[in-house]
């Protein structure tokens, strides 16, 4: 007998920015790595948790989502981009949306399919495509607008083109795709018959104007798109795991069995707690946006004292920046001294990148955090020297 773990585990290693909170933890460092609020969770929405639970919602949900929640789910889609979505054909809850995309990717996409994803991306796509057995196609978008070349975004697709991964607002650059690269990609998901599967998570974080435009609001895209989000940033609960996909019912119907077996469903009292975060007023996400501004821009102006060149996001809570001007050029080695010798975590760039070069000069900072954990950043960045 020979022990070994199966060789599509072996395509990937552990998550580097799950990692960095570990070691954030273990060396005492202000954690500016994992994209999680360290402020509290809105208290009505608690509030309807514990009440969930109380009034005993403690049993499995249906395995495709609470009605409360699937009709929330869709309520709230419809009232803000004007689709209309049945919950009862067109909704899946999820284990937050990590499930929902690795589920989708499972639901529609066959060894030997190719699934083109946009780089620098979300470090989970990686490994996600492997576990799907398809290929990933990776295509740049480039600093400092991020934007990728039309040519070759269009030879990436091919006649094994399933699908492209679109992630409006981006983490981990802040970009916030515009209607005119969302038509560009739409169209080539037309003319080679591709599905669009876009995370959406941070739709609500938001700078200077910019306006989040969902891909199943372009013409002809609601019959094409998976579209996926979930509670954790816009209601600041991360560790609830609750998540949807929504999409046209021939692939909710795949998505939801492959849900079914993976993970049966996501908690229930949570789900009810969900149904009444996702029927806030507007203004708690005017409030949301407003706060992120916030702490985007303290942010921003400490990482340019302490040496670093940013790009200033317009949505999601993350500052990519490049550290040359710091004299370093192994992003890794870097955010080791960060985290061990001046005690703050950071995510290196080469985790958002396919070909791990393309990050060496990079890392990410995330802004999900109260005042004072940006105050005493700002202190121990003030210590950070140049090499
Ligand atoms: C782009 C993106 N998608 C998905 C996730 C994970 O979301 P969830 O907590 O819903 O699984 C994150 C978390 O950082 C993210 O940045």
């Amino acid at each position: 007998m020979s022990i070994r773990a199966s060789a599509k585990a072996a395509r990937f290693t552990e998550s580097v920015i799950r990692e960095m909170t570990r070691l954030a933890n273990l060396h005492g460092a202000v954690n500016l790595s994992q994209g999680f609020p360290d402020f509290p969770a809105p208290e009505e929405v608690k509030e309807a948790a514990r009440r969930a639970i109380s009034g005993d919602v403690n049993q499995y949900a249906i395995t495709w989502g609470a009605r409360s929640l699937r009709e929330a789910i869709a309520a709230k889609f419809t009232r803000l981009y004007g689709v209309p979505v049945d919950p009862d054909r067109e909704v899946t809850v999820t284990c937050g949306s990590t499930e929902a995309m690795i589920a989708t990717l499972l639901a529609v996409l066959d060894p030997g399919d190719e699934v083109v994803v946009l780089e620098p991306f979300y470090e989970n796509y990686g490994p996600d495509a492997v576990l799907s057995g398809a290929r990933p196609r990776f295509v740049k978008m480039r600093a400092p607008d991020w934007a990728f070349d039309r040519d070759e975004l269009r030879r990436a697709f091919s006649r094994k083109t399933r699908a492209i991964i679109v992630n409006t607002p981006n983490n981990p650059t802040g970009k916030v795709f515009t209607r005119e690269e969302l038509e560009f990609i739409a169209g080539l998901c037309r003319d080679h018959d591709a599905l669009a599967i876009t995370d959406e998570i941070y739709e609500h974080i938001l700078y200077d104007g910019t306006a989040h435009i969902p891909m199943a609001t372009l013409p002809g895209m609601a019959e094409r798109t998976v579209t996926i989000n979930g509670m954790s940033k816009t209601y600041s609960v991360t560790g609830w795991r609750v998540g949807w996909a929504i999409a046209p019912p021939v692939l909710t119907a795949a998505i939801r069995k492959v849900h079914d077996f993976l993970t049966v469903g996501a908690a229930a009292p949570l789900q009810e707690a969900g149904a009444l975060a996702l029927a806030l007023p507007d203004e708690y996400y005017r409030t949301l946006a407003a706060s992120y501004a916030r702490r985007r821009d303290r942010l921003l102006p400490i990482l340019q004292r302490a040496g670093f060149r940013t790009h200033v996001p317009r949505g999601a809570y993350y500052v990519m920046t490049e550290i040359d001007a710091l004299g370093w050029d192994d992003d890794v080695a870097f955010a080791r001294h960060l985290v061990e010798d001046v005690g703050v975590a950071v995510v290196p760039g080469s985790s958002f990148y396919h070909d791990a070069a393309d990050g060496r000069r990079q890392v990410r900072f995330a802004f999900c955090k109260k005042e004072a954990t940006l105050d005493e950043a700002e202190r121990r960045l003030a210590r950070l020297k140049p090499r």
